[in-house]
């Protein structure tokens, strides 16, 4: 059985991209067989790990994910690319609910394979993000840690307890994850503590700390692991990989 985690957050450039490269390499690195898949219109993922968007989404043609799947230069890692074509991005978008049904008997049909499925989103609310709910087991959560932080957070939150309620009542909380995290800022430990206070649990132990490797490495098309093997930002990616298996 295949493990679906989407990364969301409405809330654009909380690291959502940044961690759905990393967190997939880091699990293929540790052996598993992955597959991400880039669903956000701007083909960050794509792009940041060496690839080429495609001009029409693999997830609209009808033929099983493996054969649109490609590999990538991190062994064990392949990618089903992002398309940049607004017709596609329309179509994906415009019937969630045929869609998201195409998508989860693709995944059914093409993902057998594969041990983790990872989903990097949109920085919306829209029906990608909504389609990506609908198809995952796990919603893994990036957040900035400065001020309006919570607040998108509360509206994430809502989204995916409607998606629970009609569409996918198999999804779950697969936690909240730190990112660009700066401990001398009082802000950064301020918004820590009041997300742990709130949520608690399914926010992980592991934090990502601001490190300019991290930001870098996508310019190298490649993960912090291969980038920059002795920096902090690949510790920590390493520690989520871990912290993401441990809780399976
Ligand atoms: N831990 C970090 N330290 C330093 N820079 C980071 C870190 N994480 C992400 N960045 C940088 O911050 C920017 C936004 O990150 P990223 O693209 O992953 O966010 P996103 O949530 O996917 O954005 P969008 O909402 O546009 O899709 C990028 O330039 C990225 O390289
Ligand atoms: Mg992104």
């Amino acid at each position: 059985m295949s493990r679906t985690l989407c990364i969301a957050n409405q809330k654009g450039g909380v690291g959502k991209t940044t961690t759905a490269i990393n967190l997939a390499s880091g699990l293929a690195m540790s052996g598993s067989q992955i597959l991400l898949i880039d669903l956000d219109p701007q083909c960050n993922a794509t792009s940041g790990i060496g690839c080429k968007p495609v001009g029409r989404h693999p997830l609209l043609e009808q033929v099983p994910i493996r054969q649109n799947a490609v590999d990538t230069n991190c062994e064990g890692l392949q990618l089903l690319p992002g398309s940049r074509s607004f017709k596609d991005v329309d179509l994906l978008a415009r019937d969630v609910g045929s869609v998201c049904e195409r998508v989860v008997s693709q995944l059914e049909s093409g993902t057998g394979l594969y041990d983790f499925v990872v989903m990097d989103c949109p920085p919306s609310l829209g029906a990608l993000t909504q389609t990506a709910l609908a198809c995952s087991d796990e919603v893994l959560m990036p957040i900035q840690c400065e001020y309006f932080a919570m607040e998108g957070l509360t509206q994430m939150i809502e989204l995916v307890r409607e998606v629970i309620r009609t569409k996918n009542n198999a999804l779950e909380f697969g936690g909240i994850l730190l990112t660009m995290y700066d401990a001398e800022l009082e802000l950064t430990v301020e918004v820590d503590q009041q997300v742990r206070d709130f949520f608690g649990e399914i926010v992980f132990d592991t934090v990502i700390p601001r490190d300019v490797n991290i930001s870098e490495a996508p310019s190298h098309g490649q993960n912090i692991m291969d980038y920059s093997p002795r920096s902090r930002g690949c510790r920590s990616y390493i520690e989520l990989c871990m912290e993401v298996l441990e809780r399976d």
